[in-house]
């Protein structure tokens, strides 16, 4: 490991205060380090006033903060500009204010969507609620026998001429990567318009949305080490412009009337309402600490972590296994035979081993696989290889307890 982790974990405060506990539910949520409090106590303590609005000094502080956190996300993404970066409360908001947007100026009844198997229910219900009651149709990319996105059947699909392509960049529930450069290349060739859900993704890898070619990508900043509450939605310029607002109030306006509303421009039309503020300026300072650190360590860190966690885990016997240790950004999904994935997940809590239990927001893929959920380990750079034994070790003895 080329990166010293004790000095990483001292950074993040939840360690010190509770070194009881092994926490392996990172997909869910990420700790966060010392300087993201540390920016979000400076706004609250000696800047606290709303954006773009009033007159004063104190809210032009406010502003210039949110608006530089607003900047940081942009480079950090290498979007050509910050309007191009919308805040959001998270990548579900994002989602519902994108699928909502693109209905009518983009997608008309009779027009078709792909998804894959793989897609978190933030990437599935608001299609339900806003495209498919207006005759919009979904189609969806099968999985491979090693739950694996299906190349070959999404070129299949792209037959369709779906007008719009929206998949994960990184399952939540089996932590695979998938080829985004390739379904982008190839969603746009045949015409799409490519979304892409980056909530697990943007942790994973520096994104270069440019270089990808990518018409949307969506992340929560609570996944990328930042505060709960913050969320961006990319989009380039050209597609943003054409999003109808989800939200009306302050701010997305230009002129209102009793009778009518002009809207304002972006990013400001699709930010009604006071944002959050504090979690945006939180989100920003995340990234600026996440670009100090050396990713491609933590990559290596990570896989070396789900390396060591999946041979483990192929040594207790009963255990299936649903995710690959290759092209994994870090998560280990499994199941003991015939038990509910709960009674694993409460052994282990007893323990003080943090892990999820279910179906991870992920039902049509547990149809799919024909399972009925999982015991989800998701690995972060701030987890050790000690870590990896010890929750070994408590497995092994959950699972002799519950087969007895
Ligand atoms: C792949 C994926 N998409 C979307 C979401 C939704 O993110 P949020 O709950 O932060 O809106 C998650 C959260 O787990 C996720 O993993």
């Amino acid at each position: 490991m080329n990166f010293d982790l004790s000095a990483l974990r001292q950074e993040f405060p939840f360690f010190s205060a509770h070194p009881e506990w092994i926490y392996l539910d990172n997909a869910a949520t990420l700790h966060k380090p010392q300087a993201v409090f540390d920016a979000m106590n400076e706004f609250y303590r000696s800047q606290n006033s709303n954006v773009h609005r009033s007159a004063h000094g104190l809210s032009q502080q406010a502003t210039t903060a949110f608006e530089t956190a607003r900047t940081t996300v942009a480079q950090f993404l290498n979007a050509r500009f910050s309007h191009e970066i919308i805040w959001t409360s998270g990548t579900t908001a994002g989602f519902n204010q994108l699928v909502f947007g693109l209905m009518g100026p983009v997608l008309q009844s009779g027009d078709r969507v792909l998804i894959s198997s793989m897609e978190h229910h933030a990437n599935i219900v608001p299609w339900h609620i806003h495209a498919l009651p207006f005759g919009v149709e979904l189609d969806v990319v099968p999985l491979t026998a090693d739950h694996r996105f299906d190349m070959a059947a999404f070129e299949e699909l792209l037959q369709l001429k779906p007008k719009v392509v929206s998949i994960s960049h990184v399952s939540n529930a089996l932590g695979h990567i998938q080829q985004v450069a390739d379904i982008v290349r190839l969603a746009k060739a045949a015409g799409a318009i490519v979304v892409l859900d980056g909530a697990q993704g943007i942790v994973w890898q520096r994104i270069d949305v440019q270089a990808l070619d990518v018409d949307f990508y969506l992340f929560s900043g609570h996944k990328l080490y930042g505060p709960t509450g913050i969320g961006v939605l990319y989009g380039k310029t050209r597609y943003l412009a054409l999003l109808r607002p989800l939200l009306g109030g302050g701010e997305m306006i230009k002129t209102v009337s009793f009778t009518q509303s002009s809207w304002n421009d972006l990013p400001y039309r699709l930010e009604a309402g006071t944002p959050n503020i504090a979690a945006a300026v939180g989100l920003g300072a995340a990234i600026l600490w996440l670009q100090q650190q050396d990713l491609t360590a933590f990559q290596q860190h990570k896989t070396a972590l789900v390396q060591r966690f999946y041979d483990g885990c192929k040594q207790i016997p009963l255990l299936d296994l649903l995710s690959g240790p290759t092209t994994n950004a870090g998560i280990v999904a499994l199941n003991l035979k015939n038990e509910h994935p709960a009674d694993l997940a409460t052994l282990l809590d007893q323990q003080n081993i943090a892990v999820r239990a279910g179906t991870h927001c992920a039902m049509p893929l547990f149809n799919t696989m024909n399972v009925k959920g999982s015991v989800r380990f998701s690995f972060a750079c701030y987890n050790s290889f000690d870590e990896v034994d010890r929750t070994l070790a408590a497995l092994t003895t959950a699972v002799e307890l519950l087969s007895e």
